[in-house]
């Protein structure tokens, strides 16, 4: 879709069903790589960044089928490229995922190495560090990652100098087929990164300490077919509250309990949301303008940054002043011009907005979209303009 067109002005009212997480599937497709059968996964969503990953696959040589469902059984039995084309990756940085589980299983891969970026500068050093710990020897020639372990991977201590969700993802998978034990210390604790550990694990592999920030890998010869199902996208729930939240409306979303939800949950509440919560769904009312909230963003459990854009957009119609602190991407702020553009009185210094909440509202204006999350704060703007 290259266009939306929003008219804004309406309480959002109503029930929707939460779509699986995109962060959590992109590495679970991934990780089907370290299989030699099927890896039968529910609840995937239907994004282009999907798309890409089983793109990315099948070009390797897996088989995808889809049934009534649209539940996806991957077949990597017959993988014989160990290639990801630049063509796909420059389209997806999490196409670095399949560096992992092509070098557990075939110990070798070649991966185009992700260019630059709209939301910051995401360098992929920690992953290559940490393949290199694993035995790995790694060559970056003309814009590819030639990577190859002669006698297969060997578990190690691997300590992330900073705390990666994607290249603590890798490591995971790498080693989860490695000889012997590898330790991950400053892990990332993400839903997502546990999300995988739980699909790992029903594979067959042997892992400990995930959602903390050491977590153990022993090796094993093989993994095994299994079904699973992929959590509910926190980010995509996150962001219909806000909605809501700024819409002045009554939302049930129907999702799995969102205790991993909580930081954004409180922020919500301290901008005036009504939130009740079940096991099976959250519900949310709002009546009044909303009060600003003050963020600072970090890796979980703190705040997410895939959240920072929407509350920036909560915030520009407050009934205050805010200070939005982005702590995790360098340059994670293009929704901020667009987002003036439609009246937001908001001052950018460095990695902090400081927003004071409009009296009059945001107006319509056309407006340039960048990647999902800022896409979505102008969306959530829209709605309300
Ligand atoms: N970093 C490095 N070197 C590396 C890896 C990361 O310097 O080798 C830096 C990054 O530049 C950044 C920080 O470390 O400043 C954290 O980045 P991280 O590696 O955790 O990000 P990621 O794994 O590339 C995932 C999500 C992002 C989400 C971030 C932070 C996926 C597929 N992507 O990215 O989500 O913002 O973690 O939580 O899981 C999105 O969904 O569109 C998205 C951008």
């Amino acid at each position: 879709m290259d266009k939306l067109l929003i008219e804004g002005g309406y309480k959002l009212n109503g029930s929707v069903t939460a779509s699986g997480a995109k962060n959590s599937a992109l590495p679970i497709l991934a990780s089907s790589i370290l299989l030699r059968d099927k890896l039968t996964l529910s609840n995937i969503p239907h994004l282009n960044d999907i798309t890409t990953m089983l793109e990315i696959l099948s070009s390797m040589g897996a088989y995808m089928t889809f049934n009534e469902n649209m539940d996806i059984e991957v077949d990597t039995s017959q993988i014989n490229n160990l290639k990801a084309r630049y063509e796909l990756v420059k389209t997806m940085r999490a196409s670095i995922l399949v560096l992992g589980p092509l070098l557990a299983r075939f110990h070798e891969a070649e991966v185009a190495l992700p260019g630059g970026c709209a939301i910051g500068s995401r360098p992929v050093n920690l992953h290559l560090d940490c393949m290199r710990k694993l035995g790995v020897d790694i060559d970056t020639s003309n814009g590819y990652i030639k990577a190859s372990a002669k006698g297969g991977l060997i578990g190690a201590d691997i300590e992330f100098s900073q705390v990666t969700v994607t290249g603590t993802e890798n490591a995971i998978m790498a080693a989860s087929l490695a000889q012997g034990q590898t330790r991950i210390f400053n892990a990332a604790k993400e839903p997502e990164v546990v999300d995988l550990i739980s699909c790992l694990k029903k594979m067959g592999a042997n892992i400990e300490g995930g959602g903390s920030e050491k977590i153990t890998v022993n090796g094993v010869d093989s993994l095994n077919p299994c079904e699973y199902e992929v959590m509910d996208d926190r980010i995509e729930i996150g962001t219909y509250l806000t909605a809501v939240t700024m819409t002045k409306g009554k939302i049930e979303i129907k999702c799995s309990f969102p205790k991993i939800l909580e930081t954004i949950i409180d922020k919500l509440i301290i901008s005036g949301a009504n939130i009740t919560f079940s096991e099976e769904s959250i519900e949310l009312e709002m009546d009044q303008k909303p009060s600003p909230v003050n963020i600072s963003t970090a890796p979980f459990p703190l705040f997410p940054t895939d959240m920072q854009a929407q509350f920036i957009a909560l915030n520009s119609i407050s009934t205050g002043k805010s200070q939005v602190v982005e702590n995790v991407f360098e340059n994670r702020f293009m929704h901020v011009q667009e987002l003036i553009r439609m009246g937001g009185d908001i001052n950018l210094q460095g990695n902090t907005a400081t927003i004071v909440g409009s009296k009059n509202g945001l107006f319509a204006a056309p407006v340039m979209a960048t990647y999902q999350m800022a896409s979505a704060s102008l969306v959530l703007a829209g709605l309300v303009a």
